[in-house]
């Protein structure tokens, strides 16, 4: 046994760090776009301004993404595109573009999976609290109606949030991420809450409006932990480590997988949060949680690296040093293969729903060889060795049904600006030339054989 036949081949982007066009066709300021122009928050002061331009060049993009052979593109909507002040008036020439772009993906036979929030709340929602507003659930629930409404006759599938951890870690507790800021304990869990409730809601709206019965789960990250041996108590050590808080500190919180996938797919805040810092959370209805936990269709993670730990005599995790000279990309962030293998396997086990990868890759420092070619072998070799390991996790039981690589194509990285490359495509900023890169061929040919050849 191997992928299933129907297997999902996808590689993922996002609005603000693709499209530019920042400030054309009506298009509502976002948090990113202020954040940026602050100054001092990304490198060199990048913006997403211009980034890959995919905003006019989206044609020239999908035929890139067909010539990988690609089966579904998993894309954001800009939600200042369609909302230019988050509620209230409809921008007609936002809707207009992602109608092109999804007739452009679904003419060239590629699946569009669209992702509704990846990080670029308007700014107009901003100046009025933002996600500690308590209004926000519902300013996400108006959005998700128009998305439904408008798109869902051709669009089936849907993920509400991308990495809420990192909109209330980076954004609201670090502030590393755009709007930048550092809240309180109280406000801090309030977000959270306030952000899942927006992921209830804008279910409830797909749910509602779409004219199609549609499909839909969302994209966390988080913390994952896998084993160092596979004696079975290392494996529950690591099972446990990947659910349960493991630093008692509102820093560690964010990255804690139940925090946020708990009280979404179970019904329920985890015990150790609660009891850990239970005198900041809100209060919350046994409504409430009805509407966090309203069913998803399927589960969806991006998984980039885990963490090895081994029990210790009481059984608890301990995290195992990393071995010197350890494989780490061009950003540190360590190559650990089997994490594609484990955090599927617990993720299932605990969550039970067909499962999708929805984002996976690494930064490298490409540039164009002399012979006009990019030869991202590192890239090559990742891909391979964790692709492996998920089609293990497919043979041990865990219902895989897809795998989007991050990313299509270089582009903005957040903080990192344009010095991160991460994408299957390089992306020449100045001229806006692509070339695709050894990896983009090598995924071709793994999708051509639906992973036969790993
Ligand atoms: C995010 C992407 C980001 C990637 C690499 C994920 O956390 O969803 O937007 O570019 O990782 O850092």
């Amino acid at each position: 046994m191997s992928f299933r036949k129907d297997f999902v081949w996808g590689g993922a982007t996002a609005s603000y760090q693709v499209e530019g066009a920042a400030y054309e066709d009506g298009k509502g300021l976002n948090i990113w776009d202020v954040f940026c122009k602050d100054g001092g928050h990304t490198y060199e002061n990048h913006t997403g301004d211009v980034a890959c331009d995919q905003y006019h060049r989206y044609k020239e993009d999908v035929a890139l993404m067909k010539e990988m052979g690609l089966g579904a593109y998993r894309f954001s909507l800009s939600w200042a595109r369609i909302l230019p002040e988050g509620t209230g008036k409809v921008n007609p020439k936002g809707l207009a573009y992602y109608d092109n772009l999804i007739n452009a993906l679904l003419d060239k036979g590629i699946e569009p999976y669209i992702t509704l929030y990846h990080w670029d709340l308007p700014y107009e929602l901003h100046k009025r609290g933002g996600w500690l507003n308590p209004e926000s659930p519902k300013w996400f629930y108006e959005y998700a109606k128009v998305v439904a409404e408008h798109f869902s006759d051709r669009v089936t599938n849907f993920f509400t949030l991308n990495e809420p951890q990192c909109t209330v870690g980076l954004g609201y507790q670090t502030g590393e991420h755009a709007p930048g800021l550092r809240v309180g304990a109280a406000d801090y869990f309030r977000i959270w809450h306030n952000v899942l409730m927006a992921h209830g809601r804008a279910a409830e709206a797909l749910r509602e409006f779409s004219v199609r019965d549609v499909k839909i789960g969302m994209a966390p990250c988080g913390a994952l932990y896998m084993p160092a041996t596979d004696a079975p108590e290392d494996i529950e050590a690591a099972r446990k480590a990947t659910f349960g808080l493991m630093n008692p500190t509102i820093g560690d919180c964010s990255w804690d997988v139940a925090l946020c996938c708990d009280p979404v797919y179970l019904g329920q805040y985890p015990e150790d949060i609660l009891t850990q810092f239970g005198q900041f959370f809100p209060k919350v209805t046994p409504e409430e949680m009805a509407l966090i936990s309203r069913p998803l269709d399927f589960y969806g993670q991006n998984i980039y690296n885990a963490v090895t730990v081994k029990a210790d005599e009481n059984g608890n995790p301990v995290r195992v040093k990393r071995r010197a000279g350890f494989p780490q990309t061009a950003m540190s962030w360590p190559v650990t293969p089997e994490c594609l293998y484990w955090a599927p396997k617990f993720l299932y086990e605990r969550y039970r729903k067909p499962f999708f990868v929805t984002e996976n890759g690494m930064a490298s420092h490409d540039w164009i060889g002399l012979d006009g070619k990019v030869h991202d072998s590192s890239r090559v070799d990742f891909m391979h060795r964790y692709l492996r390991e998920l089609r293990r996790a497919a043979e041990d039981g865990v219902d895989v049904r897809g795998y989007f690589a991050w990313s299509v194509m270089d582009n903005f990285e957040w903080a990192y600006g344009y010095s991160e490359r991460f994408g299957m495509v390089y992306v020449d900023y100045e001229t806006q030339e692509r070339t695709l890169k050894d990896s983009a061929y090598f995924y071709r040919d793994v999708i051509a054989v639906n992973g036969e050849n790993l």
